[in-house]
């Protein structure tokens, strides 16, 4: 089933297209490649570009365009300044002027190189996102931010840079290894757990057809979750502070990814914030110990790698924390949920800073915690 949404914002609007077979089914495909340009580069990596990219290659020769694939390795070590300059002089070396677009396809690495390159080249040329990653799909394609790493950190060096189109085919999610697919559900129930309860009981009464990756139910926890993100992103506009809620269990996952030296994957590393900022919560708003317990049995069901022995110094994560984008003086702030499906405002400002024997214990009951449930399997 074909769905779509329409992201709007002051700056631009463009649609976000969910369909089966859209990288076979070129209809959709000319709707919004044709009014762009006749010449496009398709930016690709290593994994994704040898699967689909000349598939796409040939659906716009069919249809009558010109196309150049351009490759980087893939992997977030390679979302750098080098790789973008990389790129920028393979298509300057290609001849692609100021009326090419650009066609990101892949992961979030992907589209955030390939939309800040599209942000500077010729001073900003057009480009599209087909996001072959559930977690791509569901947050990295909505919201227009793109960028780069550098030594000092993620994603500082970058643009908010929209797209004129994301087109989503489902199919492409049945070579996406399943712990890649998993770092998209966290940030699914994520979505739940900030806005709206049923969505998050969504996942809990779908689990096994979810990690079967079911189309159907796919297709409308995907649908849900662009909805969700996008709604946010759009209000952030009026609302500062709004988009604050998309950190939630962020300022203890970018911690912990901090103190792993990047060994602990993102999602992973989320999904333990999130556990250790319900139980914040707990502490600090309304929110039941029956709840935070949904929360641990809902990372259980989906199998997340988490469960089991962590040996981070808690002091390290800590100071890690002061470095969160959200702190303000080196005080760590975070997002809370009152219940589920409901996150406190705080006066506009969607976080707020812990007192510091809250976190402690946060942090040392949910490593506690990973470890009892594997032993205990529950
Ligand atoms: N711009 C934003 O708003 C935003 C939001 C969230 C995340 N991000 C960024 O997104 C990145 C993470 O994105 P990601 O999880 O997609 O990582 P990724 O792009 O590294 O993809 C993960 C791996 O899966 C492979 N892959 C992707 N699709 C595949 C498919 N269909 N079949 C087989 N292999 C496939 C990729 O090649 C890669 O090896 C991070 O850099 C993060 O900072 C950006």
């Amino acid at each position: 089933m074909k769905r779509q949404i329409q992201v709007t914002s002051s700056f631009s609007s463009y649609d976000v297209v969910i369909e089966e077979g859209l990288l076979s089914i070129s209809e959709t495909l000319k709707k919004y490649v044709s009014p762009l340009s006749s010449c496009f580069a398709i930016i690709t990596d290593s994994d994704v570009g040898p699967l689909y990219a000349r598939k796409l290659a040939e659906i716009l020769h069919t249809l009558g365009f010109f196309s150049k694939i351009f490759t980087f390795p893939a992997g977030e070590k390679h979302k750098t300044r080098e790789t973008k300059e990389f790129l920028e002089d393979q298509m300057l070396e290609s001849g692609f002027g100021n009326d090419a677009c650009v066609i990101a396809l892949g992961g979030g690495v992907v589209s955030d190189v390939a939309g800040f390159l599209s942000s500077t080249y010729s001073r900003g040329i057009p480009w599209i996102i087909i996001p072959t990653s559930l977690l791509s799909m569901v947050d990295a394609s909505i919201g227009g931010k793109c960028g780069v790493n550098t030594p000092f950190g993620k994603n500082l060096i970058g643009s908010v840079y929209h797209p004129k189109a994301v087109l989503m085919d489902l199919n492409v999610l049945h070579t996406l290894p399943l712990s890649e697919y998993k770092m998209g559900i966290v940030e699914m129930i994520k979505h739940g757990l900030i806005v709206e309860e049923e969505y998050f009981s969504f996942f809990e009464k779908n689990t096994k057809r979810l990690l079967q990756k079911e189309k159907e139910t796919l297709g409308e926890a995907i649908y849900k979750s662009v909805c969700i993100k996008a709604l946010i992103v759009q209000k952030e506009e009026k609302e500062k502070g709004i988009r604050n809620l998309l950190n939630f269990g962020h300022t203890v996952g970018h911690a912990l990814e901090t103190v792993s030296q990047n060994q602990l994957p993102h999602g992973l590393a989320v999904a333990m914030g999130i556990i250790a900022e319900s139980y914040m919560a707990t502490r600090c708003t309304s929110l039941s110990e029956e709840s935070l317990e949904r929360i641990i049995r809902i990372f259980h069901e989906y199998e997340l790698d988490i469960f089991g022995n962590h040996s981070y110094s808690l002091q390290e994560i800590v100071q890690a924390m002061k470095y969160d984008k959200k702190s303000k003086s080196q005080v760590p702030h975070f997002v809370m949920i009152e219940k589920i499906g409901k996150s406190v405002a705080f006066e506009g400002k969607y976080c707020a800073p812990v007192d510091n024997e809250i976190v402690s214990s946060a942090l040392q009951w949910m490593f506690a915690r990973l470890e009892k449930t594997a032993l205990l399997g529950r």
